[in-house]
């Protein structure tokens, strides 16, 4: 695991952004897995940066997002579907039909349905680098502490502290879904790499965590001490706890 540190949220964006970038350079058919939340924000302004600069393009890329609320339309502010095309698809040359987001809306057993078509979608996908946050329980994609590692596509019943903590994006607590499908630990653990964002003084409890070695069902993202090319990119709020520590 390789772990680099960054002065702030800008920074971390920028490495995070030219490790993205030269991937489709050097493969411009490449397959990237994405991420919502605050933290790949910054990541998608300096892509699309670059984009405009015509230092890349996206014309034959592939995406595939980790995850998708279950309850909200797709045309939702806070559905991730709107949140990536209004943060990065928008405003690159991707082509549409190569834009995959898991699909969370339906009775029951069509959301079933929906989460085995992207499961066998992802076996073939091939992901050269996985983009990850990282949740204040260490949670990944929104898979919950607790979640087997063997875990493939699935519903999933959030967290209370995942509720809470993506209140913020929502106008009250009783709004924030129950439910949503995302790709399971196994399904991320396939990606070729694995870059991993994290920043902020509120997530430097989740890095003493994560970087302690410890690896538990109960901390997802400790499997990726599993995986043998992972890159964590953390500023130094984030990683201040952790200084201080060791
Ligand atoms: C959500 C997403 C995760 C993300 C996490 C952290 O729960 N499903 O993929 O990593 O939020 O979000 P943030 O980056 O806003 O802290």
């Amino acid at each position: 695991m390789k772990v680099i540190v960054t002065k702030n949220y800008d920074e971390m964006s920028k490495v995070a952004a030219d490790i993205l970038i030269e991937q489709v350079k050097k493969n411009p058919r490449s397959t990237l897995g994405l991420a919502t939340g605050s933290s790949p924000i910054g990541t998608y302004q300096k892509i699309i940066e670059a984009y405009n600069n015509k230092e890349v393009s996206f014309k034959d890329v592939k995406t595939y997002n980790l995850d998708e609320y279950c309850g909200i339309s797709i045309d939702h502010p806070q559905s991730y579907y709107c949140f990536m095309h209004d943060n990065l698809f928008n405003h690159v040359d991707i082509k549409e039909e190569n834009v995959h987001i898991p699909s969370a809306r339906g009775t029951e057993s069509e959301i079933q349905a929906q989460c085995n078509a992207y499961n066998e979608a992802l076996k073939k996908a091939s992901i050269d680098i996985q983009l990850l946050g990282i949740g204040g329980n260490g949670h990944i994609g929104f898979n919950e502490p607790g979640t087997s590692f063997e875990q493939e596509t699935f519903v999933v019943t959030l967290a209370e502290r995942t509720r809470e903590d993506n209140k913020r994006f929502f106008n009250s607590i009783d709004e924030v879904p129950t439910h949503a499908v995302t790709m399971g630990i196994k399904n991320i653990m396939q990606a070729k790499s694995i870059l991993m964002l994290i920043s902020g003084k509120g997530k430097a409890d989740t890095v003493v965590k994560l970087l302690s070695g410890e690896v538990t069902t109960d901390f997802p993202a400790s499997v990726l001490y599993r995986h043998e090319d992972v890159t964590i990119v953390v500023d130094e709020d984030a990683y201040s706890k952790y200084a201080e520590q060791n």
